[in-house]
């Protein structure tokens, strides 16, 4: 997701981001609909996704699991996303499709997370929002949430890789960074957009 970042507010915990030309508290808008509607979408949508792949896993082992994640993580994004006018994605440091990369203002939070977990934060705590305002002055509300990897996940993003789920990964990622994490740190963040009137 591309936007022109000029914070107008800035959210919780500010570590390790400057921002320039902060608003006046009374320019500020009044965000906690969509705080409390996208801590909702990112609730839905991991869900949503955990859901699917302990399912394919259970039927079919990693291998099957891999289609959900190629094929089904970005159509349950999208349709969530339009159920709730929110653009739902996720991102990464070290992503797999290079399509999921973070901008710079994804960037900059991925960033304040791993400092703020280094500092000790529990990491499925970590969030950060904003107001951003582009060059034509379009506000959009913004909003990372931080997603730890668990033990499921280490079967496709681990250091050891069972040799078809590797082989298929590659044929299906060359560009594939998604990998050697250990259960615990962080995989990457839940974002979302809400484009303000
Ligand atoms: C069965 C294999 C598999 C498992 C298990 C798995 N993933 Fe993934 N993951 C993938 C694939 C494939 C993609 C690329 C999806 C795409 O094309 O957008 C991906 C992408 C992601 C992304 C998007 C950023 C990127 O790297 O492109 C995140 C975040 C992510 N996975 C987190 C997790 C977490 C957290 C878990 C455990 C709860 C997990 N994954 C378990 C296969 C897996």
């Amino acid at each position: 997701m591309r936007y022109a970042s000029t914070l107008v507010l800035g959210a919780i915990l500010t570590a390790g981001i400057a921002f320039a030309r902060p608003q006046p508290a009374d320019e500020q808008p009044d965000v906690s609909a969509e705080v409390k509607a996208s801590r909702d979408a990112a609730r839905q949508f991991g869900g949503a996704l955990k859901e699917a792949l302990q399912q394919a896993i259970k039927t079919g082992g990693p291998t099957n699991g891999i289609a959900v994640c190629h094929d089904q993580a970005g159509q349950i994004a999208a349709d969530l996303g339009s159920k709730l006018d929110m653009i739902i994605g996720r991102t990464s440091l070290k992503t797999r499709n290079p399509g999921n990369a973070p901008d710079n203002w994804e960037l900059a939070v991925l960033k304040q997370f791993e400092a703020r977990k280094a500092q000790g934060e529990p990491a499925d705590k970590l969030e950060f929002f904003a107001v951003i305002e582009d060059d034509q002055g379009q506000k959009t509300f913004r909003y990372m949430k931080a997603i730890p990897t668990g033990a499921l996940c280490l079967a496709c993003h681990g250091d050891k890789l069972d040799p078809e789920v590797d082989a298929k990964l590659k044929a299906l990622y060359p560009n594939d960074t998604a990998r050697g994490f250990k259960e615990g740190d962080l995989r990457g963040a839940f974002t979302i957009a809400k484009p303000l009137p």
